[in-house]
């Protein structure tokens, strides 16, 4: 199997995103190009560290590496560890010109990214991300940030990565549980713009899910190439990148509700977020009655958490719910704006939905669990 190149094309800001096994085994010889002197400092968190620090060292050949772990979780993404991260880069004398390359999963690429974005008023970075959904989300497109007291991500910049280094060789260290959140994703973007991919999701989901590596390649090239064309139409979220928020104002108010815990994972609260979205949507009268139970059946096929009822523990009703996507940052004007879909692969942004309809959404599916 080789590898594929995706190309995010931002002009100036342009790069390449590649998809393969045994990139860490390359590293050095990718990312040499953008090097000025040979060495790089890299952060991670002490789990990814554990699995893949010593395999990017040997990949790096003779570039220096000096590394940061910081501790794994959410938790890590706010300003105690950030400035942690950023006096640990100063304190390694690293340039304007230098590189920072960012091993792991959301938390660390969402961090590194940001402490490149400020550190000596911007260095270049890499992405090389550890998870799934890393690896077809949030290492592409150049989200960078940290959590706040009032929210997750409230503070951050927008921050291209140099080159990202998406190795589908170490998914295999995964947890099945983090590996299915991921998927929550993948699935995410058939749903949103690619009829044919999500089919070919329910055809192959499941052999991909048991490891099938050459599937796993093409997910994940699929998700990033539909990622990349989206960024490039839309950088900084004034208008189509918001697509790629499906499920996620259902995702976040349901993340609040169980204080981001491991009841509830990111990529679980996405796909039980698409599908309420569907099932608003079907609601509304936009799309037909089958769309909701396809995205559901696909979703139950994975052995994945598919609807409010499969959330284990208390939730609060469906008002709170309300209240708690009233504050999503993608309130504007104080009019929560949803993604809708009038078919499978046909989502769309809109202002315009009638609260009570999600409202009785949310309060079925709660019903629902009783
Ligand atoms: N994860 C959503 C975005 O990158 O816009």
């Amino acid at each position: 199997m080789t590898s594929e190149t995706v190309r995010v094309d931002l002009g100036a800001r342009a790069y390449d995103v590649r998809i393969g096994p045994g990139l860490l085994a390359r590293a050095g010889a990718e990312i040499a190009p953008l090097l000025r002197r040979r060495r790089v400092a890299v952060l991670t968190d002490e789990r990814v560290g554990a699995l893949h620090l010593e395999a990017l060292r040997e990949g790096l050949g003779d570039i220096a590496m000096t590394a940061l772990a910081l501790p794994p979780g959410e938790a890590t993404k706010g300003w105690p560890e950030f400035s942690r991260a950023v006096d640990w880069l100063l304190g390694e004398r690293i340039e304007r010109r230098d590189i920072v390359i960012a091993l792991g999963g959301g938390v660390i690429g969402d961090l590194a990214g940001f402490a490149a974005a400020v550190l000596r008023r911007g260095v270049r970075f890499v992405q090389i991300p550890t998870s799934l959904l890393a690896q077809v989300d949030s290492s592409v497109g150049g989200k960078t940030g940290i959590n706040s007291v009032h929210g997750k991500n409230l503070i951050g910049a927008f921050h291209q990565p140099s080159l990202v280094l998406a190795d589908i060789g170490v998914l295999d260290s995964l947890p099945a549980r983090d590996f299915l959140s991921g998927y929550g994703e993948v699935v995410k973007y058939g749903l949103l713009g690619d009829a044919a991919f999500f089919d070919w999701l329910e055809a192959n989901g499941p052999a991909l899910a048991r490891g099938d590596r050459a599937l796993r390649q093409h997910a994940v090239r699929r998700s990033v190439e539909m990622k990349a064309r989206i960024v490039e139409r839309d950088e900084t979220e004034e208008g189509d990148r918001a697509l790629l928020n499906l499920g996620h104002t259902f995702c976040h108010a349901l993340e609040t509700a169980t204080g981001y815990s491991d009841r509830l994972l990111h990529g679980e609260g996405v796909a039980i977020g698409c599908a309420l979205a569907f099932e608003t949507s079907q609601r509304l009268g936009l799309c037909s009655q089958e769309a909701p139970s396809r995205v559901r059946a696909h979703l139950k096929a994975m052995g994945m958490k598919c609807d409010i009822a499969d959330i284990p523990g208390d939730l609060p009703d469906a008002d709170a719910l309300m209240a708690l996507m009233a504050q999503d940052k993608k309130v504007v004007d104080g009019k929560l704006r949803f993604i809708l879909a009038r078919a499978i692969g046909e989502a769309f942004v809109t202002a315009d939905v009638d609260a009570a309809t999600v409202r009785q959404v949310i309060a079925e599916a709660l019903a629902a669990r009783r």
